[in-house]
């Protein structure tokens, strides 16, 4: 008997199509599919999403990335300047999750930019708030994450005008003006994912950057892959150790094509390590994901089912290894995908709200386990 949980891609990709789509998209006069109405107005008009149903890329190719976060001084004085007495630094659980207040993102240095890596890879998740990267403009925004790894071009999402590599994130206003639909057939709006996984270099450090969203609502939930790793027994995590799984790109494509969307570049899958060490802090951390991840190479359905339904109810149930981020006017929310999963949550209607928000996702190193455990 299986006991694969199946979720639905269509419910969880914030890029992919909602609601009515013929109230809510049209074509322009160059054949891209184009956000109208009430929909089409917006303080930051440039990063509404577009879809050219005739772009199309090649397979990603293989790229050499070294860490920043390797680099970066680990008292962080390029980061946390002790010259700036207006910083805060709060730590939103004692592992995993820190909001600061009082550092200018846009103004670090590529030192600053080496110490972010690595500030973020030990933090799991910062949530800096009062941002002024919304401001700049988008090839800025790109040369800024090139620092972190190759940016990636999501191979569905909606993007700004002639800016592929920026990953969009848009809920509609007139959806939400129109009661949330999404309720009408979801008890809940939590899908926990890390992004993209199943490319073979997946992202690393990763920005999330609001424009627009509802007075509350709309928060993001982290979970921390590292910890829920460390609480696993020992034999527990020798079993796990040496498997693979795979992460697949093919039912997010297809949600994209049924909902009359665009496929840029063909659909991927790639075995990953259960288990992976991250490159600069050596911790080790679990790398399954319920939206993107199959079935654990070797085993039969039945146990690849239930060892990957166990660590997905660990990640989703333990709210001791969880934080909540908050969005206000100019948040921007850095996390390490690595070491992981997250979920938007849908949970205001009615307010004639859009969320927009963008992403800017640099690809990091191919996934690996790193040394053996020894016993
Ligand atoms: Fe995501």
């Amino acid at each position: 008997m299986s006991t694969t949980r199946v979720q639905s891609i269509q419910a969880i990709d914030a890029s992919s199509f909602h609601g009515d789509k013929a109230k809510i998209y049209g074509f322009d006069a160059k054949g891209l599919i184009v956000l109208k109405g009430e929909d089409s107005d917006s303080d930051y008009p440039h990063f509404l999403p577009v879809w050219d149903p005739n772009e199309h890329y090649d397979p990603l190719t293989e790229f050499e990335f070294t860490d920043p976060g390797l680099r970066a001084d680990p008292a962080f004085p390029n980061l946390l300047s002790q010259s700036n007495a207006e910083f805060t630094v709060k730590n939103l659980t004692p592992k995993f999750g820190t909001e600061v207040r009082g550092i200018q993102l846009s103004e670090l240095s590529p030192e600053g930019k080496d110490e972010l890596a690595l500030f973020v890879a030990q933090r799991g998740v910062a949530v800096f708030r009062e941002q002024n990267l919304r401001d700049k403009p988008i090839d800025w925004l790109l040369e800024y994450s090139s620092h972190f790894g190759r940016n990636h071009i999501h191979p569905t999402s909606g993007a700004p005008r002639g800016h592929p590599e920026v990953h969009l994130v848009y809920r509609s206003k007139t959806e939400a003006a129109s009661e949330n639909i999404f309720f009408k057939d979801h008890v809940s709006s939590v899908a926990w994912h890390s992004d993209v996984t199943y490319e073979k270099q997946p992202p690393g450090t990763t920005f999330l950057a609001i424009l627009d969203g509802p007075e509350s609502g709309g928060d993001t939930i982290f979970a921390d892959t590292q910890e829920a790793y460390n609480r696993l027994s020992e034999p527990f995590r020798q079993r796990l150790h040496g498997l693979s799984v795979l992460h697949s790109g093919l039912a997010q494509a297809d949600a994209a094509k049924n909902a009359g969307g665009v496929v840029r570049r063909e659909p991927v899958e790639n075995f990953h390590p259960l288990i992976r060490e991250h490159p600069v802090t050596k911790e080790k951390a679990l790398y399954v994901n319920q939206q993107f991840s199959r079935y654990i190479k070797g085993l039969k359905r039945e146990e690849s089912d239930a060892i990957l339904n166990f660590l997905y109810d660990v990640l989703a149930k333990s709210a001791d290894l969880q934080v909540r981020a908050s969005w206000e006017p100019g948040t921007v929310v850095v996390w390490d995908n690595r070491r992981s999963v997250h979920s938007a949550l849908v949970d205001w209607s009615g307010a004639g709200s859009s969320r927009h928000a963008f992403r800017l996702t640099p690809q990091a190193e191919r996934p690996n386990e790193g040394e053996p455990l020894t016993q």
